[in-house]
């Protein structure tokens, strides 16, 4: 398993014309194997052009991007072998199913691979089970698929390439509770297995705080701020200057805090450790104002 690296990276729409746009400005991080890391930021800051670059399918104005120390543009020819190093799961990945059956289109990223019949076949069931999709849906065809089923399915599809690096923008987008947690489980299971890194997208600061190890924070094309949950989501000022906001549970421990209650610890962001700190608090009698 190899790291991801970027280095100065760049890109700009429409170079030259009127309506030229710098998208990702001078953008520096590195990934290491089997990390989990988390990107937010505002909407138009760039976290989907930045992902597009890293397998490649968008070319760097300036700057590089090294998978394993090599540069991926260093043979144009060679480029789309990273394509499936890096494997990306686009924005509202459903609306590109479009084969006959479940089965062959989960198939379609190991055939254009070149691998044989069996070993496509053996990929596209070992990707259905990590994504929960039963067997019996791979003979369906996926417009008969659920919603939530049509995008563990078109998951699957970036999964059977068995990519080193897994990229996913915005993965929950558009589901309920239920459905954003089959997703982030997924996530957890892959990078187990596999030992794959996990690159996500998320509006929801929470799903970000309960799987990543590390945030990446975007903001106007840069790297505002970026280390674990737990540091990022504690620098309120800069997250506001990136128009973002603390996650939920943190603002509601904070507000506590403000309202009578200064025994309640900061650094905390998940569900669960705002329910432990709660818990603690009235288990110690240290809930009141008075301590
Ligand atoms: N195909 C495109 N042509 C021109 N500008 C674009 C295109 N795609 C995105 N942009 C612009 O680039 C910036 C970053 O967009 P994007 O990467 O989609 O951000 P995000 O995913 O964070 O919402 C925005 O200002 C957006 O309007
Ligand atoms: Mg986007």
């Amino acid at each position: 398993m190899a790291e991801l690296r970027v280095e100065g990276l760049s890109f700009v729409y429409g170079a030259g014309t009127p309506y030229e746009k710098t998208a990702v400005s001078d953008v520096s991080f590195t990934i290491a194997a089997g990390e989990i890391v988390g990107v937010i930021g505002h909407t138009g800051s760039g976290k989907s052009t930045l992902m597009q670059l890293l397998p490649g399918l968008l070319r760097p104005a300036a700057g590089r991007v090294l998978l394993g120390g090599e540069d991926i543009w260093a043979n144009e020819k060679a480029v789309r072998q990273y394509r499936f190093r890096v494997g990306l799961v686009f924005q509202y990945p459903e609306y590109q199913l479009f084969d006959e059956t479940v089965e062959r289109d989960i198939g379609f990223g190991p055939r254009n691979m070149g691998l044989a019949l069996e070993e496509v076949a053996a990929r596209v069931r070992r990707a259905a089970a990590v994504v929960g999709l039963p067997e019996r849906l791979l003979r369906h065809s996926p417009f008969d698929l659920s919603g939530g089923e049509k995008r563990r399915a078109a998951i699957a599809g970036v999964l059977a390439m068995e990519p080193e690096v897994l990229i996913l923008d915005e993965p929950t987008a558009g589901l309920d509770p239920a459905g954003r947690q089959t997703i982030l489980e997924m996530i957890r299971a892959y990078n187990r297995q596999t030992g794959a890194a996990v690159l996500f997208v998320s509006h929801t600061m929470e799903d970000v705080a309960a799987v990543a190890e590390r945030v990446l924070v975007l903001s106007a094309g840069r790297l505002a701020l970026q280390g674990p949950p737990a540091e990022v989501f504690a620098k309120e000022e800069e997250l506001r200057a990136a128009s973002l906001d603390v996650p939920a549970y943190t603002r509601i421990l904070a507000a506590l805090r403000r309202q009578g209650f200064p025994a309640v610890r900061q650094g905390l962001y998940t569900l669960e450790e705002a329910v432990a700190e709660i818990q603690r608090l009235y288990a110690e009698g240290k809930g009141g104002a008075t301590c």
